[in-house]
C-alpha cells in the first residue's frame, strides 16, 4: 500500500507574514485530520521558516522547497543547496517542474544532477514530468515521458528510487483549469510505472508514489484519488486558499476510506 501524498506548491506567492496568516487558518481546518495522508507545504524559500514553525505544532505536516542547486556550496550567486535546505528541516524538494524546464531552461541532465544531489543530502525529490499540448496532439506522450524518466532518474536505483515522488503534470493542465480525466491520468501513471519497472524492478517500482498535478481542485480530486496508480496530487492554484487545500485533503481521505 502506497500512502497518498498531497503537496501544496505555492509557487512565487506569499510573503512570510501572508504565510503566517494562511497557516493560522489552515491549521484550524486540519485539526481533526489523522495521519492517513502525507501533507506537504512547499512555500517560497523566504517563508520556509514560518511553515517549519507550523509543522512543529502539527506533527503530520511536512515542508518542501521549490528548487535547489546540485552543488553543496560555492560561487553560485542566487542559488541555494540541498545542505542548506536540510539544515532547516526541509524534507522534500520539487525538481524539474515544467515552469523550471520551460522558463528557466532546465534540461533532463540538470534535473538529474539535482535529483542525485537531493537524495545524497537526504531530501526526497518530487520529480516532475509531463508532456506539452503539442506533444500530446502529435502522439508523443509515451516517448516524452520515457525520455524524461530515463534521463531524469539516471543512476537512481533501489532504496533511493523509493524515496523519489514522481509528479505527472501534463503541461496543458497546469494553471489552465483543464484537468486530465481520471482515466487519462491513470493511463499515464500506469505507463510511468512500467518505465520505473524497466529501470529497476517490480517491487521497487510498486513502492514509488506517483502524484498527479494540473488544475487539481476540491471538486475533482476525489475521482482522481480513486485511481489505483494515482498516489497523491501536486496542487498549485487551489492550494493558495487554505480552506480549499483542506477540502482537498478531506476528499482524499474520503477516497481512501
Ligand atoms: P495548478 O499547478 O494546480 O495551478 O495547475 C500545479 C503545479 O504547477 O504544480
Amino acid at each position: 500500500m502506497r500512502k497518498k501524498i498531497l503537496a501544496a506548491n505555492w509557487k512565487m506567492n506569499f510573503t512570510d507574514s501572508e504565510a503566517r496568516a494562511y497557516l493560522e487558518s489552515f491549521v484550524s481546518e486540519i485539526r481533526d485530520f489523522n495521519d492517513d495522508v502525507d501533507v506537504v507545504i512547499i512555500p517560497p524559500f523566504t517563508a520556509i521558516p514560518v511553515v517549519i514553525a507550523a509543522s512543529e505544532r502539527v506533527q503530520t505536516l511536512r515542508v518542501g522547497a521549490q528548487n535547489m542547486h546540485w552543488e553543496k556550496s560555492g560561487a553560485f550567486t542566487g542559488e541555494i543547496s540541498a545542505t542548506m535546505l536540510r539544515a532547516l528541516y526541509v524534507r522534500y524538494v520539487i525538481l524539474g517542474h515544467s515552469e523550471r524546464r520551460t522558463l528557466f531552461g532546465e534540461t533532463d541532465e540538470i534535473v538529474n544532477r539535482k535529483v542525485k544531489a537531493a537524495l545524497d543530502a537526504g531530501l526526497r525529490p518530487i520529480f516532475c514530468l509531463g508532456e506539452s499540448l503539442h506533444e500530446r496532439d502529435s502522439n508523443q506522450v509515451e516517448e516524452v515521458l520515457e525520455r524524461q524518466i530515463r534521463k531524469g532518474l539516471a543512476g537512481v536505483s533501489g532504496h533511493d528510487l523509493t524515496e523519489v515522488v514522481v509528479a505527472y503534470e501534463p503541461c496543458w493542465a497546469i494553471g489552465t483549469g483543464r484537468t486530465a480525466t481520471p482515466a487519462e491520468a491513470e493511463e499515464a501513471h500506469v505507463f510511468i510505472r512500467s518505465i520505473l519497472v524497466a529501470i529497476s524492478d517490480r517491487t521497487t517500482a510498486d513502492r514509488v508514489r506517483i502524484q498527479y498535478g494540473g488544475s487539481v481542485k476540491p471538486d475533482n480530486v476525489e475521482q482522481l484519488m480513486r485511481q489505483k496508480n494515482i498516489d497523491g496530487a501536486l496542487i498549485g492554484s487551489a492550494s493558495l486558499d487554505p480552506r480549499s487545500f483542506a477540502q482537498i485533503i478531506h476528499s482524499t481521505e474520503d477516497a481512501i476510506a
